[in-house]
């Protein structure tokens, strides 16, 4: 199987790379499995309708078999820019599986929540354990990310759900 790590935020820095990175890094005990960090940056997408669509963008959407939603939250929601990615593709979203890994001050989880909405009208499904980080206690600093060890399992426990639904839902692809 074939999963995203999708970076959420596209702010100058942003701390999104270092949390997609612990989460790749910790994918590694999935033997048989890829995992692969993908920056909405790196496709400069257009907001929805107002330029030309970004193929590349919908044709590495189509070719993963699941996805993990590396989500910040901005004003009790995710981001715009991670609105939008989700938005600018289609058919390449449906019947696949997906994670949440998300951060805030209250371990982002207005922004998982809402996001898990949008991601059901995308025909994605959404696993239920959400490894939620705290600026507070996760971050120095609001800055540098440090979880502690114990923030690991449930990041393994995604992972184990994760990749049963998307086998599951490969089938009916
Ligand atoms: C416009 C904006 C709105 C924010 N709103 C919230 C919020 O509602 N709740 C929260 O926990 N953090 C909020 N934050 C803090 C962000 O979660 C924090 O800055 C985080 O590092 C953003 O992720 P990023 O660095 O990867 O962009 C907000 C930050 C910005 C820039």
């Amino acid at each position: 199987m074939k999963f995203g790590i999708i970076l959420g935020s596209t702010r100058e820095g942003r701390v999104s790379p270092q949390v997609g990175e612990y989460v790749k890094n910790l994918a590694a005990t999935q033997e048989g499995h890829e995992f692969e960090i993908i920056d909405i940056l790196d496709y400069n997408l257009p907001f929805l309708g107002t330029g030309t669509p970004n193929q590349a963008w919908n044709e590495k959407i189509d070719s993963l078999d699941g996805y993990i939603f590396i989500t910040q939250e901005y004003n009790h929601g995710m981001s715009g820019a991670l609105k939008n990615a989700i938005d600018s593709a289609r058919e390449e979203w449906f019947n696949k599986a997906a994670g949440i890994v998300s951060y805030g001050s209250g371990g982002g989880i207005r922004a998982a929540e809402q996001l898990r909405l949008v991601l059901a009208e995308q025909k994605v499904a959404g696993v239920r354990t959400n490894p939620a980080f705290n600026l507070f206690t996760d971050f120095e600093n609001f800055s540098e990310f440090k979880p502690g060890e114990h923030m690991a399992q449930g990041v393994l426990d995604m992972f184990e759900e994760l990749i049963t639904w998307a086998k599951a839902l490969k089938t009916i692809r």
